[in-house]
């Protein structure tokens, strides 16, 4: 079932035009990828998809209802996590139940349940600056996963992750998602990440940046680590790799 849309979407910011005419859609239980070299426009595209930035063109539309330009109704992780630093972990992440009417202790207990799949157990109290970077981000998906919307918008979650806790995050987030039907649909930069997590990539080029490709990742979830290395894995990265080259975004190089 198709629950996001966005189509024909454009956007210029001081009259310079930075993404035009992108269309995509998400199915229920999908995690999509949008990949794309810095400063094509995935951020924008997902202010746009969120609802917190008007398009000059296009329309967003979540399970059949037109969204343009509505903010709230989609979860959305943006690109530095913002946990507030002088609230809890727990206070941190049961804020979304809170601000949509729970009680304060039937907030805990609703997130409590969570702590031990995301890996936060004994978490409860601390505050953010005592959490790994990993944890930080766990907390922070586990916050817009409590938004319980439809789907969740995940701008680079684990871009800031040294290589070992990335993967490390990788490989959890595939279970927790499948665990929980989640519906995903994140930016990322890193090819080896788009390939190994998503059932289907979006891939941006060009300036304005626009969907260049649309590419099926079929292996099987869930994917086990030596999917990364194998030949299936490689023959993936080689023709994301071909779409790049031909970037025109990348003029300024010679490449
Ligand atoms: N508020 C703004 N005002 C003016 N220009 C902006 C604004 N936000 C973004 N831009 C410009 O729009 C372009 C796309 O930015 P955007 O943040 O969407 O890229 P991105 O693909 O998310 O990059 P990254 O991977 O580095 O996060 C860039 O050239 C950026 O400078
Ligand atoms: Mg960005």
């Amino acid at each position: 079932m198709n629950i996001l849309k966005a189509e024909d979407i454009s956007v210029s910011y001081d009259s310079s035009l930075v993404i035009k005419d992108v269309s995509l859609n998400l199915n229920k239980g999908e995690v999509v990828c949008l990949l794309g070299a810095s400063g094509i426009g995935k951020s924008t595209l997902f202010g746009v998809l969120s609802g917190v930035h008007l398009p000059d063109l296009g329309r967003v539309f979540l399970k059949g209802k037109e969204i343009t330009g509505k903010a709230g109704e989609i979860s959305y992780m943006q690109q530095r996590d913002l946990l507030l630093p002088y609230k809890t972990i727990m206070e941190n992440v049961s804020l979304p139940l809170i601000i949509n009417g729970a009680s304060k202790k039937d907030a805990y207990m609703a997130a409590g349940a969570y702590f031990e799949s995301f890996g936060l157990t004994g978490c409860e109290k601390k505050y953010p600056n005592q959490l790994s970077g990993g944890m930080r981000q766990r907390a922070a998906l586990l916050r817009t996963y409590l938004f319980k919307s439809d789907i969740i918008l995940l701008d680079e979650p684990f871009s800031d992750l040294d290589v070992i806790t990335k993967h490390a995050m990788q490989t959890w987030f595939l279970s927790i998602a499948e665990k929980l039907g989640v519906t995903a649909l994140f930016i990322t930069h890193d090819i080896d990440e788009a390939i190994f997590l998503s059932d289907r990539i979006y891939v941006m080029t060009g300036k304005p940046g626009k969907i260049a490709n649309e590419i099926n990742i079929l292996s099987q979830k869930p994917r086990q680590a030596e999917f990364a290395v194998s030949a299936e894995f490689n023959a993936y990265k080689r023709k994301i790799m071909d779409i790049l080259k031909n970037d025109s975004f990348f003029s300024f190089v010679g490449l």
